[in-house]
C-alpha cells in the first residue's frame, strides 16, 4: 500500500477498508466513523443500501478490523444511536450486536450529548473527550 501521508511515527493510507493490506494482529486501536446508511451523498459510496446489504457491508469491515487488531486491541465505533432515514432504526444497537457477533466484547457505550455540539457537529467536545479517554 502506498502511504497517503507520512511523518515521523505516523503513516496514513487512503484506501478502501475492504481492500486494505494490513497484517493480522498488528493494530492496538481502531477509531472509526462508518457510514450510517442515511442517504448522505458521498462521492464514491452509496449510503442508501438495502438493509441486508448494509448489514453485510458492516459485518465485512468489522471482521477485517477484528482480524487486524491485536488480541488486546480495541475499537471505537462512532455511530448515531438511532437514525430516522429511511425509517426509524436503532443503529447503535444493531452495530453493537454485529460487532459482538464478529467477536468483539462490549466495553463502553459513550452517548453523544446534543448539548455539546450544534447541528453541524461543531462545538465543545471536552466532555466527550473525557468520556472517550476513560473508555479507551
Ligand atoms: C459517516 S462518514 C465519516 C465521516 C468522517 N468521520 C468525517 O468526519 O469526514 C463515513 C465515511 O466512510 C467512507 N467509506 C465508505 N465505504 C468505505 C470503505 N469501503 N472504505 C473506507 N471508507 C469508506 C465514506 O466515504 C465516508 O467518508
Amino acid at each position: 500500500m502506498i502511504p497517503y501521508f507520512q511523518t515521523e511515527g505516523c503513516t496514513l493510507y487512503h484506501t478502501d477498508v475492504l481492500e486494505a493490506d494490513i497484517p493480522s494482529c498488528s493494530i492496538d486501536l481502531i477509531v472509526t466513523s462508518p457510514p450510517y446508511n442515511v442517504g448522505i451523498e458521498y462521492s464514491s459510496y452509496e449510503d442508501s443500501k438495502a438493509l441486508d446489504e448494509y448489514l453485510e457491508f458492516s459485518r465485512s469491515w468489522l471482521t477485517r478490523c477484528w482480524e487486524w487488531l491485536k488480541p488486546d486491541g480495541r475499537i471505537c465505533i462512532n455511530v448515531a444511536l438511532d437514525t430516522t432515514t429511511p425509517t426509524p432504526f436503532s443503529l447503535g444497537a444493531t452495530m453493537t450486536t454485529l460487532a459482538q457477533e464478529v467477536g468483539f466484547r462490549l466495553g463502553f457505550l459513550v452517548k453523544r450529548l446534543c448539548a455539546v455540539c450544534d447541528g453541524a457537529g461543531r462545538g465543545d467536545y471536552s466532555a466527550l473527550q473525557g468520556a472517550l479517554a476513560e473508555a479507551i
